[in-house]
């Protein structure tokens, strides 16, 4: 019968929406209200950091506005979430020291790369990548160091090439 498997895959959509529905309440309830084993995980947000950063030096390196245009942009909207989300860590703060730390040094790599003045991009790229270091520093992760995107081995399956 073919109706079978399609009542199915009926029956998953609506888990997978009732599951969304479940998501959505939960949002409502604010990470600052929550207890730090509930708040979403500090790491994943760094992974992501991490993953845009890097993507956003090979941008950069190959001189793709375009490209460093949207990865500067993930940036700016993950260090977002981790401000609204990640008030603190094991009592370190993090919301406030990315704030005074990344926005606006992001912020200002966003303007620099519209105006493709290319050594500019290059040292605001780096302000940014000390910028990660800084709060590594501030939060007793000092030994976690972050590099700019080594052109030389970029490992991605993507060509970011103009
Ligand atoms: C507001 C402070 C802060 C900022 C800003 C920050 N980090 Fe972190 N980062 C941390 C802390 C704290 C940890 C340790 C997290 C843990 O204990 O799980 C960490 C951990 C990490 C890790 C290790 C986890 C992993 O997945 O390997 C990486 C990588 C990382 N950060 C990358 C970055 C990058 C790249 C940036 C900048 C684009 C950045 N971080 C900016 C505070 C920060």
């Amino acid at each position: 019968m073919r109706s079978s498997p399609s009542y199915g895959s009926l029956i998953l959509i609506i888990l997978i929406l009732s599951a969304c529905g479940i998501a959505v309440q939960s949002g409502d309830i604010k990470a600052v209200d929550l207890p730090e084993e509930e708040q979403p995980e500090l790491s994943t947000y760094m992974i992501s950091l991490q993953r845009f950063s890097q993507k956003l030096g090979y941008s950069i390196a190959e001189r793709n506005t375009m490209l460093s245009l949207f990865y500067v942009e993930e940036l700016e909207e993950t260090v977002e979430d981790l401000i609204k989300e990640v008030p603190e860590h094991h009592g370190a703060p993090i919301a406030p020291v990315a704030q005074s730390i990344m926005v606006s040094r992001i912020d200002h790599l966003e303007k620099t790369i519209a105006t493709e003045n290319w050594p500019a991009v290059d040292a605001g790229y780096t302000k940014v990548i000390d910028g990660c270091n800084s709060c590594h520093q501030a939060t007793q992760h000092e030994f976690i160091k972050i590099l700019p995107a080594d052109t030389s081995r970029q490992p991605y399956n993507q060509d970011f090439r103009p």
